[in-house]
């Protein structure tokens, strides 16, 4: 037998044993999905196809004698004739972008399917459900037991996503990052206004060092920790201050943080709903976290500085 046969038989023979192994052995095939099967079956398809055709052109160049029409030019005097396109060839050739076509938009369809949907939806029925319990616990508890209920809740997301930076105590470990015992009170507005601050990524940007200083950066400092109220600082706030953060100390509509929730769980939220790039270091935004879990952090972290 001519040994092209012999050749195209082995290679054919081995690919329908690769079918028959992958796809009848394993019972289903290929845990029952039919597309792969098919898939499968249509590469065999192909290498048959294939297979059949080169035996046939190579069987052609070692009898034919060479007839037909010579294209027009000639390389150093080597021509070339005019060759109708393979049959087999083509067939395959579409076949094979039919194939693709049905398979990205019916067989397995791209936007069908992705991990990170399913990771996102996993996600959603998750805080649902955390949402739920959550507000079914709140529902029986006074007002005290819900406080004491968050600060809990917070210690413990505390401790599995910010202790790593912030330290068991929460005192930064060393200026590693800020001291969340100081953070909020007035001392540490004091330190903002004199070394200002950078990195929540604002409109207005940066907050420049030594806007107020001296008795008056003191005064600020417990006027805007005390909620923006009382006599003190109010009027050195407005010279200084209301500028950026608006007379009201609301931030302007988005412009600059919203100073009246600085002592308050909502401004550490705002913190980790935006990560800060600082002159410490940068700490990461939290999106991780569900809404409740970031509440609760900063009731615990406002419970360290009382
Ligand atoms: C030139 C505009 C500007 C002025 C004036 C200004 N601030 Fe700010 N302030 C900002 C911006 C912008 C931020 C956000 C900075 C950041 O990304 O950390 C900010 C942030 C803050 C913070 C939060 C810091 C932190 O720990 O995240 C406090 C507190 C604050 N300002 C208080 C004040 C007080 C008090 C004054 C007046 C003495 C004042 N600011 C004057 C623009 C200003
Ligand atoms: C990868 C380290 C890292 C982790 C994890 C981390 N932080 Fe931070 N955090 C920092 C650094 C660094 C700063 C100081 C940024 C600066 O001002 O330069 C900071 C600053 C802060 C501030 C002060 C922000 C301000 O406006 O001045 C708060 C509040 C805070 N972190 C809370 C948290 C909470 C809550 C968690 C856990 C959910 C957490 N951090 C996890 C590194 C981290």
């Amino acid at each position: 037998m001519n040994k092209l046969y012999l050749w195209g038989i082995i290679i054919i023979a081995s690919m329908l044993g690769f079918t028959y192994i992958s796809v009848i052995r394993s019972k289903g095939g290929l845990n029952g999905d039919i597309i792969n099967i098919l898939t499968i079956v249509g590469a065999v398809a192909l290498v048959i196809i294939t297979v059949l055709v080169v035996i046939k052109y190579v069987r052609q160049m070692q009898t034919d004698t060479a007839d037909g029409e010579l294209v027009d030019q000639t390389w150093d005097g080597i021509g070339e004739y005019r060759n109708e396109l393979p049959f087999g060839w083509a067939i395959s050739f579409l076949l094979t972008i039919i194939w693709g076509m049905w398979y990205f938009t019916v067989g397995y369809p791209v936007n069908a399917y992705s991990q990170i949907g399913e990771y996102n939806e996993d996600v959603v029925v998750h805080n649902n459900k955390f949402e739920k319990d959550f507000n079914e616990k709140m529902a029986n508890f006074s007002e005290t037991q819900k406080a004491e209920y968050m600060i809990n809740m917070g210690e413990s997301v505390y401790l599995a996503e910010c202790k790593i930076c912030h330290g068991l105590t929460a005192d930064g470990i060393d200026g590693k990052s800020t001291d969340l015992n100081e953070w909020g009170s007035a001392k540490a507005i004091v330190d903002v206004i004199n070394n200002g601050s950078k990195g929540l990524g604002y409109p207005l940007g940066e907050m420049p060092a030594g806007t107020a200083s001296g008795a008056d950066a003191l005064d600020i400092a417990i006027y805007v920790k005390n909620g923006l109220s009382g006599e003190t600082g109010s009027e050195a706030f407005a010279v200084s201050c209301a500028s950026c953060h608006g007379a009201d100390g609301k931030g302007m509509g988005g412009m600059s943080p919203d100073l009246t929730t600085y002592d308050m769980p909502a401004f550490t939220v705002d913190v980790l709903n935006r990560g800060k790039k600082g002159a410490i270091g940068e700490m990461p935004a939290f999106n991780r976290l569900n809404d409740k879990q970031k509440e609760a952090v900063g009731a615990y972290i406002n419970s360290l500085s009382e």
